[in-house]
């Protein structure tokens, strides 16, 4: 009695150290102190108000420049939501691109098919920082209740399912996906938020292109965003995105950006999706960081090698 007593006992205090255990691995436990200082100089960034902004951390992007900067499919897609579809602007800022989207010169510019979509899809913005201006409060005011909604003081990978919903739009202009410093969580957070056959499209400024020509922006510098494997040999954003199961991929370079900007267009295809896990093993604060990320576990193609030499 007593033994089944103490296996119980065993059993609780094991349950409770899995769960303390799991918990410690999902919350955002910095690599080293020296990551964990630099989160914290990032977040200063966040916060800065008035002069204290530093340069080069722009919030009010206009719905024009996400179109210029995104994938060529932006632009038609969420031209084609109708009322019951939803947009999530990831690392909004001011706001401003959803704002542009309820005026007339959107519809204006894209007055095809506006009958069939009848009125506008519903936009959530967030952000970390609350940094929505006198216009965002007017035009939530003068649109139909929650038309567009703004959320602020988390970040995305704080949120779940339950409160945010699914997508059918989710955009990132030089937000989270550029300065998260968990890319695949984020990632695997953005694809939990996405309806079936929905649309991802976001960039990254200053990363080796698809095709693997160019080189860093700023001679001396390494890219602003790196991936490398298990092995320490580098994987591209686009190869890397591409592992994923479950999304369909297109990478594109835009010019006429400086630093030149790599755009992504991820489709969801199936629901059983699998993020390749990388671990965070360099990050510098800045507008946006520097970040390199190595993967989790060996590629199943190095592993075979291994297995063959022994
Ligand atoms: C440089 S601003 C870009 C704003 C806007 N997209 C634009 O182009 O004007 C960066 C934005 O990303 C947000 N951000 C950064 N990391 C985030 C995360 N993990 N989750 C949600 N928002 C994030 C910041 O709070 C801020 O709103």
């Amino acid at each position: 009695m007593n033994a089944l007593k103490n296996t119980g006992i065993r059993l609780v205090a094991l349950l409770v150290l899995q769960t303390l255990w799991l918990e410690t691995s999902l919350s955002q436990v910095p690599a080293s102190p020296r990551i964990g200082e630099e989160i914290s100089k990032q977040e200063s960034i966040y916060q800065s108000k008035g002069e204290q902004v530093p340069e080069g951390y722009y919030t009010d992007r206009s719905l024009w420049d996400y179109a210029r900067a995104l994938s060529s499919g932006f632009d038609r897609a969420l031209a084609n939501l109708g009322p019951n579809d939803r947009w999530l602007d990831i690392g909004a800022g001011g706001g401003q691109a959803i704002l542009d989207y309820y005026t007339p010169a959107y519809d204006l510019a894209h007055w095809e098919g506006w009958e069939r979509r009848n009125w506008k899809a519903q936009a959530v913005a967030i952000s970390i920082e609350d940094r929505r201006t006198p216009r965002w409060q007017q035009d939530a005011a003068n649109l139909e209740k929650n038309k567009i909604q703004y959320l602020f003081n988390r970040r995305l990978r704080e949120y779940s399912f339950d409160e945010l919903g699914q997508f059918q739009v989710i955009t990132d202009v030089i937000g989270g996906f550029s300065y998260t410093d968990n890319l695949s969580l984020f990632v695997e957070k953005v694809l939990g938020f996405l309806d079936l056959y929905g649309s991802f499209f976001s960039i990254l400024q200053d990363v080796r292109s698809e095709d693997g020509t160019n080189r860093p922006h700023y001679a001396g510098s390494p890219f602003l965003t790196e991936i490398s494997n298990a092995e320490g040999s580098e994987v591209g954003i686009c190869a890397w995105l591409k592992s994923i199961a479950c999304v369909e991929v297109t990478c594109e370079s835009k010019t006429g950006w400086k630093p030149p900007v790599e755009a992504f267009h991820i489709r969801k295809v199936c629901n059983d999706v699998t993020v390749p896990a990388l671990v965070t093993i360099h990050y510098e604060a800045g507008t946006p960081p520097e970040r390199r990320f190595q993967l989790r576990n060996p590629s199943p193609s190095s592993q075979g090698r291994t297995g063959a030499t022994h």
